[in-house]
């Protein structure tokens, strides 16, 4: 085996709100398990962002962060949100802002979620084993442009409200040329999701793609009505390879893809653009769990595995990660949200209980 090149890398932690700091304290300490294995050099910041930052500092993203993320070379990230905003929709600061403004700051344009389901999870989705077996997709999620950064408008005396849903060619451009070029290395199969039958900006998306589709004659592109992917994603969600879609249709349409995967405990995702990369779970900060102690860190791990991958280029290590998932799945370890009682070895583990089994199969 040739000697693997050692790295020396910064990475930026955030940690978050509600479970995001518990579950990002193991995708940490998987960083850290890898550099000892291997000998590379993880050189580790925290930084706040969400609720937590705006208690401490009144700013979602405060500059510090901000300038730390801007000299890393990576970033993990936990989670976001807290109750409190969502009961009072008045509230002018609000934690969401810190993760939409880092994305745009930083040009993660490309928001990549594998949907790949770990056999021992079968049983613990919703849907039929006999329709996820074998389903393997990764999403492109447009991330810095649609309605979520579009012009916001509210009438002075609250009658009305409106997000414009915004799109340029450039932004479908680059986005859609990573998803073809991530579909060479697939099953060579893309498609691409719009409502082009209602939206100017989705007609634009398509023609671009459409374009841009000329460039991979051998990647075979179709393109797909939103409420219609919406549909197919459950009912035969093998028939996808790569999806390539826009800001919300993605944001939706993973969630729901999530439960092809069993549970969204176990999705990770890595934001990317011409720079820093960023990677976090697509869970969001499950107030009603956090500090119990029984979130599953699972995607926090997994989107170090994606860390090491995409953003240091290191395949040996990144599948080692995976390998120890698979293994602690396979030996029977589940947190709340996989558990499946048909397992018949199955052992219940707590956030810690389950990092700790990744770190030992690990090492
Ligand atoms: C996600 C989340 C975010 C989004 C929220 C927290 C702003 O749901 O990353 O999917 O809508 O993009
Ligand atoms: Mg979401």
């Amino acid at each position: 085996m040739a000697k693997q090149e050692k790295v020396r890398k910064r990475i930026l932690v955030i940690g978050g709100d509600g479970i995001g700091p518990e579950v990002t304290r193991w995708g940490r300490r998987v960083l850290e398990a890898v550099a000892e294995k291997y000998g590379h050099e993880f050189i580790f910041e925290e930084g706040l962002m969400g609720h937590a930052a705006i208690e401490a500092t009144g700013d979602p993203l405060p500059e510090d962060t901000l300038s730390k993320a801007r000299q890393s070379d990576a970033i993990l990230f936990g989670a976001i949100g807290h109750p409190k905003y969502d009961q009072d929709p008045g509230l002018k600061v609000r934690p969401e802002q810190g993760l939409l403004r880092i994305r745009k700051e930083l040009g993660l344009y490309a928001n990549l979620r594998p949907i790949k389901l770990f056999d021992e999870l079968l049983a613990a989705s919703s849907i039929k084993p006999e329709v996820l077996q074998g389903a393997d997709i990764l999403f492109f999620r447009e991330l810095t442009g649609d309605v979520y950064f579009g012009e916001k408008k509210k009438a002075e005396d609250g009658s009305w409200a409106s997000d414009l849903m915004i799109y340029h060619t450039y932004e479908v451009e680059r986005i859609a040329r990573r998803a073809f070029e991530a579909a060479r290395q697939r099953r060579k199969t893309l498609c691409s999701v719009d409502k082009a039958n209602v939206l100017e900006s989705s007609r634009l998306w398509r023609a671009t793609v459409q374009r841009i589709a000329a460039d991979y004659p051998d990647v075979k592109c179709t393109h797909m009505f939103v409420d219609n992917a919406a549909m197919q994603l459950i009912r035969d969600p093998r028939q996808f390879d790569v999806i390539l879609t826009a800001n919300l249709f993605g944001d939706i349409l993973t969630d729901e893809a999530s439960q092809i995967a069993g549970s969204m405990g176990m999705l990770a995702s890595a934001s990317i653009g011409d720079g820093t990369g960023f990677y976090e779970p697509i869970h969001g900060s499950a107030p009603d769990i956090a500090g119990k102690g029984i979130a599953n860190p699972l995607a926090s791990i997994l989107s170090v595995a994606l860390m090491l991958q995409i953003g240091f280029q290191l395949q040996e290590e990144a599948e080692a990660v995976v390998r120890a998932v698979d293994q602690t799945l396979k030996a029977g370890y589940r947190t709340v949200d996989i558990a499946d009682k048909h397992t018949p070895n199955h052992m219940m583990v707590g956030t810690d209980g389950m990092g700790q089994q990744i770190i030992r199969f690990l090492s």
